[in-house]
């Protein structure tokens, strides 16, 4: 088997080569493609250097699986043509998740999706994998009806420039918390990726507003949710935040179910479900956070509970590497699905 990492000096595709590696996936050779921009730098695998080359618009087509991780235009430009010539393209992008010929995957729920595929199989967004990787067992169990979300993303969930974007401005904050307090506002850093300070600070729009002001990361999570749990009718309601935390994504999730689920049934559940770890004693101090899901493959679930006066809704907080079970990882479970 012959697998290009497509994107693999950004964020996901650095991750994707290393889950390559840890899980031993059965593949020959490894082909990995960039912009020029990193054309010609050296990334280690299996004991060896590998040279990134740079994507030309039929680089893809003597491969036999590609891991696209390089945004929405190249993936529109190369996907199509890669996958009528047979490749099996696994994209991160949201270029084709909501076309309904293509499956839309988190493999622990709703792997049969890819029966049927035509080459080309779309991963979630990051923020949907963590939540869904809690709600979707229960949704099993029980029949989820309304979804309340709000998220709490990683600087990572905008690739290398949003980890850039954060360590510069730390750097310029770092020992001026006192200033804080009553900050300069004229001051204060801002960068090309957020448009606002994200160091110390938290940033409940991520741009492109719709006719009812919701983001377009907020309908992602709507429509993603409603097509993997297949409710087409699903209520959500979403708001998505960004935070100055480097990796791990972590959801608020208040979700109502067709009948009674009490936190005890739902504890179990989850912790009978594959990809998830329960972690919830509060008074241990044990509740997810997105250090403690950073670099690990579980997604981290806890602080479930009953809502006053309602048998059939709970409150849970999920918690997830976005780079890894929210994107790399995922679409390495995909391919071995596939190739399994
Ligand atoms: N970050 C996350 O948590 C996350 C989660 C789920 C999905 N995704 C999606 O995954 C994709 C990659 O995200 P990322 O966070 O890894 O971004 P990133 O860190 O900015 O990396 C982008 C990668 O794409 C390459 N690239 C850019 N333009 C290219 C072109 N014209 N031809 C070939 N390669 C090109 C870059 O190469 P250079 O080094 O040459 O610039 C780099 O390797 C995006 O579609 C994103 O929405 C990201």
């Amino acid at each position: 088997v012959r697998v290009a990492v497509v994107g693999a000096t950004g964020a996901v595709g650095r991750e994707m080569v290393r889950i390559l590696e840890e899980r031993s996936f059965p593949l020959d050779e490894l082909v990995l493609f960039s912009s020029s921009r990193s054309e010609g730098k050296r990334v280690p695998f299996r004991g060896e250097e590998l040279t990134v080359r740079a994507l030309e618009p039929d680089s893809l087509r003597d491969l036999d699986v590609a891991l696209s991780s390089a945004g929405s235009s190249v993936a529109r430009e190369v996907v199509p043509g890669a996958a009528e010539a047979g490749v099996v393209c696994i994209d991160n992008s949201s270029a084709f998740r909501m076309d309904p010929d293509v499956p839309l995957v988190i493999p622990e729920l709703n792997g049969e999706a890819l029966d049927g595929h035509r080459n080309i199989v779309a991963n979630p967004n990051c923020t949907t994998i963590t939540a869904l990787m809690a709600v979707g067992p229960l949704h099993r169990e029980a029949g989820a009806r309304q979804l309340i979300m709000s998220s709490y993303q990683s600087v990572s969930g905008s690739g290398m420039k949003g980890i850039r974007e954060l360590a510069e401005q730390i750097e310029k904050l770092g020992g001026m918390e006192e200033e804080l307090v009553r900050p300069d506002h004229h001051a204060l850093p801002v960068g090309d990726v957020y448009g606002k300070t994200i160091a110390f600070n938290v940033l409940a729009f991520m741009f492109n507003a719709d006719e009812l002001a919701w983001t377009d990361e907020e309908r992602k999570l709507l429509k993603e949710a409603r097509k993997i749990l297949g409710v087409p009718d699903l209520e959500v309601a979403a708001t998505v935040v960004r935070v100055p935390v480097v990796v791990g994504h972590a959801v608020s999730v208040f979700a109502s179910f067709s009948r009674p689920i009490s936190p005890g049934e739902a504890r179990e559940i989850l912790e009978a479900s594959p990809g998830v770890r329960v972690v919830d004693d509060p008074d241990a101090r044990e509740y997810p956070t997105p250090l403690d899901a950073a670099g690990i493959d579980d997604v981290l679930v806890g602080r479930i509970r009953a809502v006053d006066g309602r048998d059939d809704a709970l409150l849970l907080f999920s918690a997830a590497d976005n780079l890894r079970k929210g994107a790399a990882l995922n679409a390495i479970q995909i391919a071995e699905t596939l190739f399994a």
